[in-house]
């Protein structure tokens, strides 16, 4: 089976081909970074008509790079939400003309679920079986869930408030570091002393799952103002002051990841009686000080941290053909009535049955 897959729902264009055997055969990005920079955040006028002037040119490079031709495809798979609108409309009504024009099914896929099962992709379905934990951490999303199928998601945690790496980036942007702030400010604490500002763990050792980011920033900023006054130019910090605020901050955000991950782990354990694999997926899984933290509270756990590799971790369209032919194999496809949903929780997704599981 071969399925072309469309992602647009935010500041990257990507389409990508993958088969069955877990072959990516292309999986062509196309980042917008350049386009948003100058405003310190994605505009979705912006991203959407960058998506329209691009898309049609990378899905033909990517059926190029495959040696491919819409004739040796069983599905087209697009991002359906959550995301913005503008794009979400542009990578649908593509994917939905090309099955139109074509006679191919047409499979919406929800970004999140993508995330959800790229660890299926690189790992394996037998390393990644379900069920499974998954740590969601990208720009718009900060989720535990336990995986139980395709379509089958069970939320245990969320954020109350910024996503973890909305939090990076505008903690970064407080620090004067560039957009996205995320790599920029991993980066920066590599050569910082997490132990020089006190910041709190917010969420640390409360009952459930969620998590809270809002007063952690708030914190940074107070030890900024504390540094170089109010409403100063961040570019008055010195490099080593932003370096160990980049790597306090890192590691309070890591200490509160690990938290809610041990109290996921309980949960998940006392329905499966397994407290893992732990699988972490979105942008913020390419941080490789959380990684190593994960890795070692799976290995205390004796259990396993499943992570693709980072370039599958950011958007990209890799894992929305994945995630349309782990649905098509299961004779899950949509029609071309189906919406673009600026929102869409991946716990209300419509899902395989029970006899589709076990199959
Ligand atoms: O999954 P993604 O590409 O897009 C969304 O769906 O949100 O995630 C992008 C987010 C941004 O907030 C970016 O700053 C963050 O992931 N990110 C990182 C790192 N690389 C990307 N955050 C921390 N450390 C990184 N190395
Ligand atoms: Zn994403």
């Amino acid at each position: 089976m071969i399925v072309l897959g469309i992602e647009t729902s935010c500041d990257e264009t990507a389409a990508a081909v993958v088969d069955s055997e877990h072959r990516i055969l292309a999986n062509k990005v196309l980042s917008q970074l350049d386009e948003h920079r100058p405003y310190g955040g994605v505009v979705p006028e912006i991203a959407a008509r960058s998506h329209m002037e691009h898309l049609d040119r990378l899905i033909r490079e990517a059926l190029e790079e495959a040696e491919l031709t819409f004739a040796d495809l069983d599905g087209i798979a697009a991002t359906s939400g959550p995301g913005l609108i503008g794009g979400v409309f542009v990578g649908m009504m593509t994917a939905k003309s090309i099955a139109a024009a074509r006679k191919l099914p047409f499979i919406a896929v929800n970004h999140l679920e993508g995330h959800a099962l790229t660890a299926r992709l690189t790992e394996g379905a037998e390393a990644a079986a379900f069920p499974y934990l998954l740590l969601l951490v990208s720009g718009g999303h900060c989720q535990l869930l336990s995986v139980e199928g395709v379509g089958r998601y069970k939320k245990l945690g969320s954020t109350i408030d910024d996503a973890v790496g909305e939090a990076f980036d505008k903690t970064a942007k407080m620090m004067g570091l560039p957009y996205p702030g995320g790599p920029h400010l991993e980066r920066c604490a590599r050569n910082g002393d997490p132990k020089r500002f006190d910041l709190p763990r917010p969420m640390k050792g409360r009952p459930g799952c969620d998590f809270s980011f809002s007063g952690l920033k708030t914190a940074v900023r107070n030890k900024i103002e504390g540094l170089i006054g109010r409403d100063a130019d961040p570019a008055l910090l010195s490099d080593q002051d932003r370096s160990d605020l980049a790597a306090s901050f890192q590691a309070a955000v890591g200490d509160v990841l690990l938290d809610r991950c041990k109290k996921a782990m309980d949960l998940f354990e006392s329905e499966f009686g397994q407290c893992g694999p732990l699988v972490v997926a979105g942008g913020v899984a390419a941080n490789i000080a959380l990684r190593e933290k994960l890795t070692a509270l799976c290995t205390s756990r004796k259990t396993e941290l499943l992570a693709p590799p980072v370039a599958l971790c950011t958007d990209n369209g890799a894992m929305i053909a994945w995630a349309g032919l782990e649905r098509l194999r299961l004779g899950l496809s949509d029609d071309f009535a189906t919406p673009a949903r600026p929102r869409w929780p991946l716990d209300q997704l419509k899902g395989a049955t029970e006899s589709d599981r076990a199959s």
